[in-house]
């Protein structure tokens, strides 16, 4: 791999141990991937955290947070002290919310832990904002930039909706990239392995925010880890729906970047979305297909009676919470049931500062922030069923937590929330 003279000084460790760790790292990953060469980065999205009791450990006996950083993010058994970070980065979600511990079923020592833990953190200037929607809270890459991001809703969405640039990374590789601002020059960062290969021709109606889920899955499905180019959309979709369209999209296949022709940045044209190429496969999506897909995202639920209602994957936006209390005031979560949503904890204190908690909780739901059910694995005491309005968590929470799933628009979840029953379907 071809380095420039500045990271060869950091790969010989003229910036320090932890830094040529970092360095070293990065070669590896880079010729395993076949890249010839780094690119700059300053825009990195990382978990360094330490919320599994695994981890805990780990940290009592090998010296503290510096450890888990050099084990787990710079594949090192021999612990460095890790120095202030190079490249700007935010925080993804983590295993619990801090704040409602005891509702998530995690113990006091959990969040003393995760409290040190996150002044080593922002000690080392990473941003807390502790959401797989960086894009929501101020992480906005611009068209081109070169990123290193984790999670894969986060990375669909820098590729196809901002036109930025990044592979679906890991927690060593964005370790080294905020120590550095390098990361392998390879996949999603070449002109190239963005375009189009398969097309979709969308022949339904597709507006609301579930039907955008249903299409990305549906999509993902079809695609795997291809690059789909999207026709037939009628009306410009919103952020809810292309972050929950690629979340989706990421869930049912590896999908790391869409087109979607007259909408997304890098395809204005059919020609633009495909360069030179062919689309491999032709693919329609009409009514038939989309009842199909629903059918499958529900195929776990049988009982209508819902004990928990889950909104907020990936993580609300304001928007999405302003919707919701315009379904839910003056109405009451019905008492078998529980609502919670979950946003980034700096959208929870704009909910705080604009009212919008107060009318969630009148009614009887909790907004938390930092996680989410299948990352925590937390859902209320005695939860059999669940409904949500996301594709993504209805794919997974099932398998994780052995629960039935309904999926269907954030009507029908605020209305499963009131009445504790499932009345959703296709409209
Ligand atoms: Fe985010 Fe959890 Fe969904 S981390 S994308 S809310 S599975």
């Amino acid at each position: 791999m071809k380095l420039t003279a500045q990271e060869k000084a950091m790969f010989d460790g003229a910036q320090g141990p932890a830094v040529q760790k970092a360095m070293d790292l990065l070669v590896r990953y880079g010729r395993a991937l076949g890249a010839e060469r780094l690119v700059e980065t300053n825009n990195v999205v990382a978990s360094v955290s330490a919320t599994t009791p695994f981890m805990r450990d780990f940290a009592r006996q090998n010296g503290g947070m510096d450890a888990v950083f050099s084990q787990f993010s710079l594949d090192s058994d021999e612990v460095v002290k890790i120095p202030k970070i190079k490249a700007f980065t935010t925080h993804t979600q983590l295993g619990f919310d801090p704040e409602q511990a005891a509702r998530m079923g995690v113990d006091e020592e959990a969040v003393h832990f995760f409290r040190k833990g996150e002044a080593f953190t922002t000690g080392l200037g990473i941003q807390a904002t502790n959401t797989c929607t960086p894009y929501q809270v101020g992480n906005i890459p611009t068209r081109g930039e070169h990123c290193a991001w984790m999670e894969s809703s986060a990375v669909v969405y820098c590729n196809s909706v901002l036109g930025a640039r990044t592979n679906t990374e890991g927690r060593e590789s964005v370790g080294a990239a905020m120590l550095t601002g390098r990361i392998p020059y390879w996949g999603y960062h070449l002109d190239e392995n963005r375009l189009g290969t398969h097309l979709i021709e969308v022949a339904t109606p597709i507006e609301s925010t579930a039907d955008w889920g249903l299409l990305g899955y549906w999509i993902g499905d079809k695609v795997q880890e291809k690059v789909p180019v999207v026709t037939g959309i009628g009306k410009t979709p919103n952020l809810a729906r292309l972050k929950h369209f690629g979340a989706s999209a990421s869930s049912s296949g590896g999908v790391e970047m869409y087109h979607i022709v007259g909408i997304t940045p890098e395809a204005m044209t059919l020609e633009q979305a495909f360069g030179q190429r062919k689309p491999t496969e032709v693919f329609r999506f009409d009514a038939r297909e989309k009842q199909g897909i629903l059918d499958k995202l529900n195929s776990t639920g049988k009982d209508t009676k819902v004990d928990y209602v889950m909104l907020g994957c990936p993580h609300y936006s304001m928007e999405q919470l302003w919707e919701l209390t315009q379904l839910i005031e003056g109405r009451q979560v019905h008492p078998d049931c529980e609502l919670w949503i979950f946003t980034p904890r700096s959208t929870k204190a704009l909910c705080d500062q604009n009212g919008f908690t107060r009318i969630i909780e009148a009614a009887g739901g909790h907004i938390l922030s930092d996680s989410c059910s299948a990352m925590s694995r937390a859902m209320p005491k005695g939860t059999r069923v669940v409904a949500m309005d996301s594709a993504k968590q209805t794919h997974y929470l099932p398998a994780i937590l052995g629960v039935q799933a309904w999926f269907g628009s954030t009507a029908d979840c605020v209305e499963a929330a009131c009445t504790g029953r499932w009345q959703g379907g296709l409209k």
